[in-house]
């Protein structure tokens, strides 16, 4: 829209016709108070704090529903507004309890923001206040009635936002109550419940204390807790999120996941699991020292020492007398990136072996190569914010990736995006879609092909070939089309529907995996046959100085059968739980010398000769990419006494089997620089300085487990890790193309992806060790009316 020109306090400004004017005051630097607007959600005009004075307008009016217009002349800031405002303010005050000691939000609510800088808190109605009690909704989300304001910017965020509705408004006027959607007289235990996703934005929106969450409430004041911007662990999204750390006896304790900065991938979002499963890592059942298995066949604690000692001389001795590939490795989805590379190298050089898998959950090798040689082919997280059209076919990422299905649910509600879906079950996306088409079960492969002009394919994938011929045409008449591809589509399959989108201008491609850095773990090469970036272990010239063997080694399932026919000397395992997710006989490990870095005991673990224990991501710096290639950092916040990063124990036993350890980790570079007055009021100053040295490689790498020393070599030699640090660094995300050599194709390996199938509730091994998720199961389970079912 063409700009307009108007005058706010004297100052001309400019802003695209339509805009609302709090925001055209916004983008200027002037702020208006509101408590009822919130950016992206319908305008209720509720609150009648942000009204200003408009010229030749009779009455004051909300700048909240004023749009711009040219000429307009605005005063935000008058006695009469103030005293406007102060009115408001003592209106909201007078049956508000006042009880900002106590309040979760106090030092962080926008109504005592207010009245401190309006001078309201005094008040002329000195009525009784009419007291009621705290309401639990549910194990996260708890209701304080008296500390209402009725903004319903948590009833509007519900429905809008979330798409759940599970928040109404019950009564007239002054008695006017928000009301949970599962009413008292409903429930076993005669109070009020909300059936809902639990994702804790209503509490995030909400401008005062009045809701509360189960994880946070009355644990801490908001000034004593450390704020660390990271990255969520739990899903293949990447939700920038902030964590609250306050210190322990035993280390530092994370008492809170929350999106104070919005300026992430992710706008204002987190899902449940983003804003509240870090409570795993407070978990007494971590492992907090090395265990070695005993001739009686119990774990012994020992010292970190002794633990590296042995497993360092038994894999050396191992690998000297039964060859490296005797080996196998096996890395994670939780790992950093910098861990995933250094695990991959460890094994290729030190081990000498290329047994080397992971857990896949989405065939990004397929991907990579289908989009080989393209540039500018492949989305980031943001884009499913802005693109005009979406095309989702399989996956369901209302359960599976939250980020992106509240990102495409604002795209469709603010931008009109038109989103098509395509699935074998009534996702709820499907809710904003413009066409839904319902393939049948396994359809996919055949939906790839009639899309890439198989027509005979068609009537294997749905019943009315028809529909689906006009859903095609719609599709591909589409430009700039963004499309979304769930892990049900692989290998062959894979190709052929990127082949089609790529026969559509301008459209570009993500495909949805499970994990924090199930990407990563690919990007990085924790694959048999692959080197980093998809190179193809037998044509390696880039990767020439590894000198590591050139034919493709084991994969997953073939270490374990390796196993079973005793042929399997030694099996390092980090951070994953294969025997659990493979169905792994255990007795096929009784022959093998197995070694696991994890943080609780799963089923691998218990059959570990050594358990090493691990930090998990919330505890470790790092990068991790997200399913769509975005590269954020991870920053340590929490601190468990008595574990280690996988980065530090990769290098310690590499160091124990004699390995060169400049070789492995090329730390020792960088130039000493002044890094100015790291405490007091110049800190963030020293903070910058610090970030700029490291971004420009000019900070010393003084120690092999500084995984900024490796991230060195990832940029120089994996295909499409060319970072830019600072980016990286000042906790920015970047979007990374891949960019697999298009000349060699693997040959017909088999299909190794085995989708993780988490839901809003469930995330892995985190998950059954986050007492808030097996609260919330528990929770559905017991109440009959709560009808949302994780495994929808
Ligand atoms: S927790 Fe999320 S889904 Fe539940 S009521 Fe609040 S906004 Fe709605
Ligand atoms: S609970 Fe909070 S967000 Fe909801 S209406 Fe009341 S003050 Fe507003
Ligand atoms: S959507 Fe995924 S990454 Fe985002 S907060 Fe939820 S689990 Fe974390
Ligand atoms: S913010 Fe404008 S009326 Fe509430």
């Amino acid at each position: 829209m063409a700009d307009v020109t108007f005058t706010v306090d004297g100052k001309k400004l400019t802003a695209p016709a339509g805009t609302l004017l709090i925001d055209a005051c916004k983008s200027a630097g002037i702020e208006i108070p509101a408590f009822c607007y919130y950016p992206g959600l319908s305008l209720q005009a509720a609150c009648r704090m942000c009204v200003v004075r408009l010229e030749k307008v009779p009455k004051l009016q909300t700048a909240c529903t004023t749009p711009v217009a040219e000429g307009m002349v605005v005063q935000t800031e008058t006695p009469e507004i103030v005293q406007a405002r102060k009115a408001t303010l003592q209106l909201l005050l007078g049956n508000h309890p006042l009880d900002c000691p106590v309040c979760d939000a106090g030092g962080e609510c926008e109504l005592q923001d207010m009245t401190f800088k309006y001078g309201a808190a005094e008040s002329f109605y000195a009525e009784p206040k009419n007291h009621r009690e705290e309401q639990k909704w549910s194990p996260v989300v708890y209701f304080d009635r008296p500390r209402c304001i009725l903004c319903y910017r948590c009833v509007r965020m519900c429905g809008e936002g979330m798409d759940v509705f599970a928040l109404g408004i019950q009564n007239r006027g002054s008695s006017s109550v928000i009301a949970p959607n599962v009413p008292a007289d409903l429930t076993p235990d005669h109070l009020a419940h909300v059936d809902c996703e639990q994702c804790g934005m209503c509490i995030d929106a909400c401008p005062v204390g009045a809701l509360t969450s189960g994880t946070y409430r009355y644990k801490t004041r908001p000034w004593e807790m450390n704020h660390v911007a990271t990255t969520c662990t739990h899903c293949g999204d990447g939700c920038k999120t902030t964590l609250g750390v306050r210190s322990t006896s035993d280390g530092s304790e994370i008492v809170r996941g929350d999106n104070r900065d919005k300026s992430g991938i992710n706008g204002d979002f987190l899902c449940n699991k983003g804003r509240y499963a870090f409570d795993f890592a407070n978990n007494d059942d971590r492992i907090t020292q090395p265990l070695v298995r005993q001739s009686n066949g119990e774990f012994k604690p020992v010292s970190w020492e002794e633990a590296f000692d042995y497993v360092g001389k038994r894999l050396r001795e191992l690998r000297d007398t039964r060859g490296g590939k005797s080996i196998g490795v096996i890395g994670g989805n939780r790992l950093t990136n910098e861990e995933a590379y250094l695990l991959q190298k460890f094994a290729r050089t030190v081990v000498g072996t290329n047994n080397i898998d992971h857990h896949r959950t989405a065939d990004y090798v397929s991907f990579a190569q289908a989009l080989a040689g393209q540039t500018n082919r492949t989305a980031s997280l943001r884009d499913t914010l802005t693109a005009p059209a979406i095309l989702l076919v399989g996956g369901d990422p209302t359960n599976q990736a939250p980020g992106t299905a509240w990102n495409i649910r604002t795209n469709v509600r603010n931008n009109r995006a038109r989103l098509y879906v395509v699935n074998s079950a009534e996702i709820k996306l499907r809710r904003q879609a413009k066409a839904f088409v319902r393939l049948a079960p396994f359809g996919y492969g055949a939906l790839a092909g009639y899309l890439a002009g198989d027509n005979a394919a068609g009537s294997s994938a749905v019943t009315d070939v028809n529909a689906l011929s006009t859903f095609r045409d719609t599709v591909k008449a589409e430009e700039n089309l963004l499309i979304l591809i769930g892990s049900e589509l692989r290998g062959a399959e894979l190709k052929k529907l990127i082949e089609f989108g790529l026969s559509i201008p301008g459209a570009k491609f993500a495909l949805l995996a499970d994990y924090a850095n199930s990407r990563g773990a690919a990007d990085m090469g924790l694959l048999p046959d692959m080197l980093p970036g998809y190179t193809p272990v037998s044509s390696s010239n880039t990767f020439a100085e590894y000198n590591a063997p050139a034919e493709a080694g084991l994969d997953m399932l073939e270490i374990f059968d390796a196993a079973g026919r005793g042929e399997l000397s030694a099996l390092y395992v980090v951070g994953s739980n294969p025997v659990a997710r493979y169905s792994v006989d255990p007795a096929a490990l009784k022959d093998t010398f197995v070694v696991v870095q994890e943080m609780f005991l799963t089923e691998t673990a218990a059959l570990a000769d050594v358990i090493l224990p691990a930090a998990n991501l919330y505890e470790k710096s790092g990068s991790v990419t997200n399913s769509y290639g975005d590269l954020q950092q991870v920053k340590k916040a929490g601190d468990r006494a008595g574990v280690r990063t996988d980065f530090e124990m990769i290098v310690r036993i590499a160091d124990k089997m004699g390995a060169d350890m400049r070789k492995l980790v090329p730390f020792g570079k960088g130039l000493r620089a002044d890094m100015g007055q790291s405490r007091g009021a110049q800190s963030g100053e020293a903070d910058r300085h610090a970030i700029w040295l490291t971004a420009n490689n000019l900070e010393p790498k003084l120690s092999p487990f500084d995984p900024y020393a490796i991230l060195d070599e990832i940029q120089r030699l994996v295909p499409g890790y060319n970072v830019l640090r600072l980016q990286l660094l000042s906790g920015n995300d970047q979007h990374l193309q891949p960019a697999a050599s298009g000349l060699v194709q693997i040959g017909n390996r088999r299909d190794l992806v085995l989708p993780a199938n988490d839901t809003l509730f469930t995330s892995g091994t985190l998950g059954r060790y986050s007492a808030m998720l097996n609260d919330v199961q528990q929770y559905q389970a017991n109440q009959p009316l709560i009808q949302i079912q994780a495994a929808d």
